[in-house]
């Protein structure tokens, strides 16, 4: 067929002239066409469409131009096609076509000329990817034919990319690239999940095989060639208008459709033919063809023109066709064909028909999917200001998370099912960047760890990168950045949301005043702390952030001090003066030396946490205490920070008081000694009483209920009872402890926020786990978005060892975990399974039962599904209810005098199957 020969053709149209402004963006009909390889920043316009022609300086910022060999510039070569841009680095290379209107169809088309550019005379073969989107081999099969290859596509974003991919087949190369905007209601097989790449349109009915239509004869500049068969078809043509028809889905233009063909033997049939075009992502692809007719003679009223369409001898229509009037009407397929080897075409008339069949115009396409999503357009926008701004010199190319082959260094995303790609953190560290902090850094608004560290960075901080609600570590070190930080960042530090580092940065002031100070010796304190006393004015904390500094600049004989920051507040000092408000610091300070007294040297070790040891020690009034000594190695990751974290973990301690959390004492900050002094409790951990070989004292069902909700309700007040409220991260029964009474009580809220990171600080990474494996929510690890669903996870894997006695994760032929055992044993319908032995059936299966079952739903994967700890609270109640109304020491009369109402022996067994009773179900 003629499909090869008039790529040929188009290379021969049109040469160019003039000269005009510089664009990199659509023209007022929203056209874009590029003359990739042209030298500098000009384009110019082009002679016969007088389209304006720009060069592909700012459409992409790698390659290089080449001319092509001066063998194939015949003087008939439109001019785009003297030069190419080639890639010969990179793997992915592409052109980015901004300003478009997301969710509009656009046709995409790029044109190759080898030429010989590069003196190799080897034929290229690489990809071409719309987007994220596989679109089409390109194959060179003639140094010097044009290749011109075209895709109707909705694109999804106000940008679109264009890449061409390095298939290790010779270095790809592009001519010239072109973007027309369609209507939606055109070309309806186009929608979101699928597009169309041309395979011919062909214009029937001319003379002159260089009569090539397009623009400005078509408004949406397709380009038609003319399929010229003089032996086989007769030209019909009409210089009237042809209109189109209401509805019309092509609007294929009147200067195509005033000519047409019919078989030059009047019995005979219209007849053509394609041949598929496997593509390597899609060896058999799916085809669409469009018919486009008109009636072109005003038929006597005798006369009747009607035809049959068929495909490989199959008819499109049970009934003929006959074509209206100078009225543009198309036959096609909605769907695509079934895969034949051939497509052959036939148009033969019915046999009422007194005139042969006529057509006028065809299109052909394949249909290719644009089903895979790319990173989220704010993110990818972002990315690209970024790139752009900094010049970043890596190999960011093409979409940054997609394919995940290809994904940009320095970046993670996150990939989801049903959502686009986000990306969760870029490092930039050391990467030369300079000028002031992007606002576009805000932009990316699914970031949890962003570093800037170690560049040339000026400027101030943004108090945008404060709306960052997924950011929890931002490091700014090492830059020349200036002026304060501002107030959205520190209530973030303060809230404990966000850590923050900036040291290095000699400029940085944390405010007006504190500039001065800030050059002397202690800047290390002020820094940090008075940042922090501007914005948190509870008494509480700026009392303990006085004493904090006091000491400090006390030890260090430094006579610096920041009364004027603290007006208004009179410190108390281990026994001074209270401040005059009501409020009631608790808290004391320790010095080293009073915890090694009270430790008797750090002898006794209650226990191991994540952040250091845990001592048995003794006040001076004989109050019995437990002393976490926090590890050097979590101290490492720099003085300055920790002292601010240490600052806000004591503040969120001060203020927090339940009967279920485990109470703060004091602290200890001395030199390079770090402590948190807790209340001691002498029943240990929740652990050690279940494991199954425990040597602690035997915890029955109703005392396991009774820890349950009492650490419920801890969890729920750090949930409720604070604001912001306060994700515990690592509940666990390892750290829920017991006093005398038995009574739970949550430990180690707030440590893990503040010192996740203890053994390697100059990774930080959004990566780094926080929690225990075992109880991590899987949302979270998917996500790296901690909620407090994220705590009601791991407290529905405590309540499962509360039931089971097993620990979280089950050491066996295979390590899994408590949850899929629990079910595995519930699918059988193996109930009592499940329930630790060791109770002896002494428990109320209905009570325990329902505690499963809220267990289980506690650890549901979508955390939507996940009570609340509230609802947790309640639903314990009523478990430890059912409970209570459990007969103990084997009283068994009571349940059905209970079950009944009654004390009427003869009632036991109707009792059983009433569902008011305990025991019924
Ligand atoms: C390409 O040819 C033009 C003139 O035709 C010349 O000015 C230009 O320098 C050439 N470019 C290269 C890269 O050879
Ligand atoms: C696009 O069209 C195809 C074929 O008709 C269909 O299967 C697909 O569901 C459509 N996609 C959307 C998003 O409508
Ligand atoms: C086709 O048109 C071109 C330019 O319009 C002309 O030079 C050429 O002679 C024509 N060819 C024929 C076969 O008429
Ligand atoms: C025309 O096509 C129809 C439908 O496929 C077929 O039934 C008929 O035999 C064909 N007629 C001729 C003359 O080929
Ligand atoms: C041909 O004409 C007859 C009589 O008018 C009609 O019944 C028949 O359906 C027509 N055939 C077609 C294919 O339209
Ligand atoms: C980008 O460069 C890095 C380091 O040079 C390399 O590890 C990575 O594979 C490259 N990625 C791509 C998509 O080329
Ligand atoms: C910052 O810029 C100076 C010169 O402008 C350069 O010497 C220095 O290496 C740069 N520092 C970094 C971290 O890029």
């Amino acid at each position: 067929m003629a499909a090869r020969s008039w790529l040929l053709l188009l290379c021969l149209a049109a040469t160019a002239g003039g000269v005009l402004q510089v664009r990199a963006q659509p023209d007022s009909q929203g056209f874009i066409s590029i003359d990739c390889g042209f030298p500098g920043k000009t384009g110019y316009v082009e002679d016969t469409t007088k389209l304006w022609y720009a060069t592909d300086d700012g459409f992409t910022d790698a390659g290089a131009n080449h001319n092509i060999s001066v063998q194939f510039m015949t003087p008939r070569l439109g001019k785009r096609y003297h030069n190419v841009r080639s890639f010969p680095d990179g793997e992915r290379n592409c052109y980015t076509l901004r300003s478009l209107e997301a969710g509009l169809k656009y046709i995409v088309r790029a044109l190759f000329l080898y030429g010989n550019y590069d003196n190799l005379n080897r034929l290229p073969m690489f990809d071409l990817y719309i987007g994220v989107n596989f679109w089409t081999m390109v194959n060179i099969s003639d140094p010097g034919g044009g290749q011109l290859t075209e895709a109707i596509v909705v694109v999804p974003d106000d940008f679109v990319q264009v890449c061409l991919v390095n298939t290790v087949s010779g270095t790809p190369f592009i001519s010239a690239l072109d973007l027309r905007p369609l209507e939606n209601r055109l070309y309806p097989q186009v929608n979101v999940t699928q597009g169309l790449v041309l395979n011919t349109r062909n214009n029937f009915g001319l003379t002159n095989e260089t009569d090539i239509i397009r623009y400005p004869d078509d408004p949406h500049d397709r380009i038609w060639l003319p399929w010229v068969n003089p032996i086989d078809w007769v030209e019909i043509s009409t210089t009237s208008m042809v209109q189109s028809i209401d509805d019309d889905h092509f609007d294929a233009p009147t200067a195509v459709m005033q000519t047409a063909i019919t078989p030059r033997n009047a019995s005979k049939s219209i007849e053509f033919s394609w041949d598929p075009e496997p593509q390597p992502k899609d060896p058999s692809p799916g085809y669409i063809a469009i018919l486009h007719f008109s009636e072109l003679q005003l038929l006597p009223s005798n006369a009747v023109r009607q035809f049959y369409v068929n495909l490989n001898g199959m008819s499109w229509f049970s009934s003929g066709f006959t074509p209206h009037y100078l009225y543009a009407e198309a036959d096609y397929a909605r769907k695509p064909f079934l895969r034949y080897p051939q497509y052959n075409i036939s148009i033969n008339a019915t046999a009422n028909s007194t005139l042969p069949p006529i057509i006028n115009a065809f299109e052909v396409f394949s249909v290719i999917t644009t089903a895979i999503v790319g990173t989220d357009a704010l993110d990818a926008s972002a990315m690209m200001v970024i790139k752009a701004k900094y010049q970043v010199n890596k190999n960011w190319t093409g979409d940054p998370c997609v394919p995940k082959t290809l994904a940009w260094d320095r970046l993670t995303c996150k990939y989801a099912i049903s959502s686009r790609p986000r990306i969760t953190s870029l490092n930039l560290s050391s990467s030369g960047l300079s000028g002031d902090i992007s606002s576009s850094f805000a932009d990316l608004k699914a970031v949890q760890y962003l570093d800037l560290s170690n560049n040339n960075l000026t400027g101030s901080i943004p108090d945008a990168l404060s709306q960052l609600t997924s950011l929890t570590v931002l490091d700014l070190t090492g830059n020349q950045l200036s002026g304060s930080i501002p107030s959205g960042l520190l209530k973030r530090i303060q809230d404990g949301s966000l850590h923050l580092r900036y040291g290095n940065n000699p400029n940085l002031c944390s405010n007006g005043n504190s500039c001065q100070l800030a050059k002397r010796k202690n800047k290390l304190v002020i820094y940090i702390l008075v940042p922090v006393i501007l914005v948190v004015v509870t008494v509480s904390t700026a009392a303990l952030l006085f004493c904090l500094l006091r000491r400090r600049t006390e030890s260090r004989g430094n006579s610096v001090k920041p009364r004027n920051e603290v007006t208004g507040y009179v410190p108390r000092n281990n026994g001074g003066r209270m401040p005059s408000s009501s409020l009631q610091l608790e808290n004391r300070r320790f010095t080293y030396l009073e915890l090694g007294v009270a430790t008797d040297n750090f002898r006794r070790v209650l226990g191991r946490g994540g952040f250091g040891c845990v001592y048995d020690g003794f006040l001076e009034n004989g109050t019995r205490v437990a002393v976490k000594l926090l590890s050097k190695s979590s101290k490492n990751q720099g003085d300055k920070e920790f002292l601010a974290e240490v600052y806000v973990v004591a503040q969120i301690l001060t203020r927090i008081h339940h009967k279920n959390l485990v109470s703060m004492i004091g602290y200890c900050k001395d030199g390079d000694n770090m402590a948190l002094v807790y209340e001691h409790m002498p029943e240990g951990t929740l652990q050690e009483h279940i494991a199954e070989n425990s040597s602690k004292r035997f915890l029955p069902w109703r005392q396991r209920l009774q820890i349950a909700l009492g650490s419920a309700q801890g969890l729920e007040y750090l949930h409720k009872g604070c604001n912001p409220p306060l994700i515990h991260r690592d509940v666990k029964a390892a750290n829920i402890l017991l006093n005398a009474r038995l009574e739970a009580k949550i430990a180690d809220f707030g440590l893990s926020k503040a010192f996740s990171r203890d053994n390697d600080d100059t990774h930080v990474s959004t990566n780094t786990l926080v929690g225990t494996s075992g109880y991590v929510d899987p949302e979270y690890l998917m996500t790296m978005q901690l909620t407090t669903k994220s705590d009601v996870y791991s407290f529905g894997v405590v309540l499962l060892e509360l039931v089971t006695g097993k620990p979280a994760v089950l050491h066996g032929l295979e390590n899994s975990s408590i949850i899929q055992w629990v079910q595995q044993r519930l699918a059988r319908g193996d109930i009592e399974g499940v329930v630790d032995a060791r109770m002896h059936g002494d428990h109320d299966i209905n009570s325990v039962w329902k505690a499963v079952d809220i267990a289980l739903k506690c650890t549901m994967q979508a955390s939507v599904q996940r009570p609340a700890m509230t609802d947790v609270v309640a639903l314990l109640q009523e478990c430890l209810e059912l409970e209570d109304r459990h007969p103990k020491d084997g009283s068994m009369a009571d349940r059905f005098v209970y079950a009944t109402g009654g004390d009427n022996p003869s009632s036991r067994i109707p009792a059983m199957d009433t569902s008011t009773g305990p025991a019924a179900r």
